[in-house]
């Protein structure tokens, strides 16, 4: 049984006269055959317009952290739209939010909200650059912090092995590269090294811990640790990237799970259920140098807008005293289970890598320490089978540098379904004409 893409593939035509792409984010865009519309959204389940039902392990890289719809926080969030939206004011609930925040990270002595992770990124990397005085920063290859000048550079090990510097797209300005520096995970020797060399000019190092973004590939605790010791050795600030893992990997975030203490660190995702809202915060006296004489520029018409924020307090109040992440987590160890059961009984090498509530699935024999291990998995062989499960309604993400999410929605039918359709997926993989499946 195939699906029918007929609807999504007439509307691609019509979206893509209006739309670049057909789609509202580069990343939405699957070609013209492929490119899903979604009609539907309930709990771990998405309809698209040809009512195809998936089970979705990518909720929208993250966000639907207690399932699409959640009758309690959209509850909320109508409640929120009675107070009007936006007014170029503040609201009592903003501080109320921040303390809950606080009382679940504890880095988090102050809290500024923002209305995606991109902003909250871009206004902690100028805040970091505000207080230290120095205008570079360090990030980690196969790290991603949005779509803003100074984090779109990347290396592509697939394609250049040799791992040079690039920018992440067009209009990206050149003169941005003497500010950036890059480093593989997993690597304190050359992280100590690039400070040596450059730290007089480098004011922030931003690492997601666990590469939500790299198949979540995770830094060693040690690493971590030393990573830590080097920032405050060369008075660098330590900027964790939390948009994928907070409130997700623990209720304090990735500082939580591997005991780390950010300077800064940003929030967005999982925080308000899918509704738009991030949140940058940290150390007091760095964050105070938001505004004020001689402070950062930081705000927005939209921030802190009504809406997600009520909807954040209820996420954050169901995440904070219930054992939803936890609940979460043995889901997706259930499902690492499942689905290692049936890869070993094929005699297919593979590892799991991250948290269970998002981890990646990789075809090797040793866990990746870095990015550019991940050019060494067979990673082709995760596309063929992404393309075939996505085909049969189980919806992850085609590309293997994405990993797999967990919401509280995702139950044992979903559980058994998955491993079903897992299991004809690789069989359609394997069987097919062509196929060489290196590790098999
Ligand atoms: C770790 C990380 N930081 C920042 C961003 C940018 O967030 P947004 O897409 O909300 O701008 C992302 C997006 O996926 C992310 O994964």
């Amino acid at each position: 049984m195939t699906r029918s893409l007929d609807r999504s593939n007439k509307h691609f035509k019509r979206a893509e006269k209006q739309l670049p792409l057909g789609v509202s984010s580069n990343w939405r865009a699957w070609g013209p055959e492929k490119t899903l519309y979604v009609e539907r959204a309930k709990g771990a389940r998405i309809w698209d317009i040809d009512d195809n039902e998936y089970i979705d392990y990518r909720l929208g890289y993250g966000p639907a952290i207690l399932g699409h719809c959640d009758d309690r926080v959209d509850a909320a969030a109508r409640e929120g739209m009675k107070l009007g939206g936006t007014f170029a004011l503040s609201t009592v609930r903003e501080a109320v939010v921040a303390e809950r925040i606080k009382k679940m990270v504890p880095s988090a002595d102050l809290v500024r909200f923002t209305n995606s992770g991109t902003e909250a990124v871009m206004a902690s990397l100028r805040l970091a650059r505000a207080f230290s005085g120095r205008d570079g920063h360090i990030m980690v290859e196969g790290g991603f912090h949005g779509h803003f000048d100074s984090a779109l550079w990347e290396i592509a090990p697939d394609e250049d092995p040799e791992g040079g510097l690039r920018p992440a797209g067009a209009g990206v300005p050149k003169v941005l590269r003497d500010l950036v520096n890059i480093v593989p995970l997993n690597d304190a020797n050359r992280l100590e090294e690039v400070l040596k060399q450059r730290g007089d000019s480098i004011g922030a190092f931003v690492i997601e811990p666990i590469l939500g973004n790299a198949g979540s590939i995770t830094a060693e605790e040690q690493y971590l640790k030393d990573a830590r010791e080097l920032c405050d050795r060369f008075d660098i600030i330590m900027l964790l990237d939390e948009v994928k893992t907070g409130f997700r990997v623990a209720r304090g975030g990735v500082q939580e799970l591997m005991n780390v203490r950010a300077d800064l660190c940003t929030f967005a995702k999982a925080m308000g259920n899918g509704y738009p809202i991030s949140a940058l915060a940290g150390r007091e006296d760095i964050m105070r140098r938001i505004g004020g004489d001689n402070g950062i520029a930081q705000g927005g018409t939209y921030a802190a807008h009504s809406v997600p924020l009520a909807a954040v307090e209820k996420t954050l109040e169901i995440l904070d005293e219930t054992d939803t992440l936890e609940q979460i987590a043995d889901y997706g160890r259930r499902l690492q289970q499942g689905i290692s059961g049936i890869l070993s009984g094929r005699g297919i090498a593979h590892v799991f890598t991250g948290h269970p509530s998002m981890a990646g699935l990789f075809f090797t024999e040793s866990v990746p320490r870095n990015y550019r291990e991940w050019a060494t998995t067979d990673y082709a062989l995760y596309n063929r089978l992404a393309a075939e499960l996505i085909e049969l309604g189980i919806l992850c993400e085609p590309d293997s540098r994405e990993p797999w999410f967990v919401s509280a929605a995702h139950d044992d039918a979903c559980l058994a379904e998955t491993l079903e359709k897992f299991e004809t997926a690789l069989s359609t993989v394997l069987d097919r004409k062509g196929v060489s499946a290196a590790n098999v």
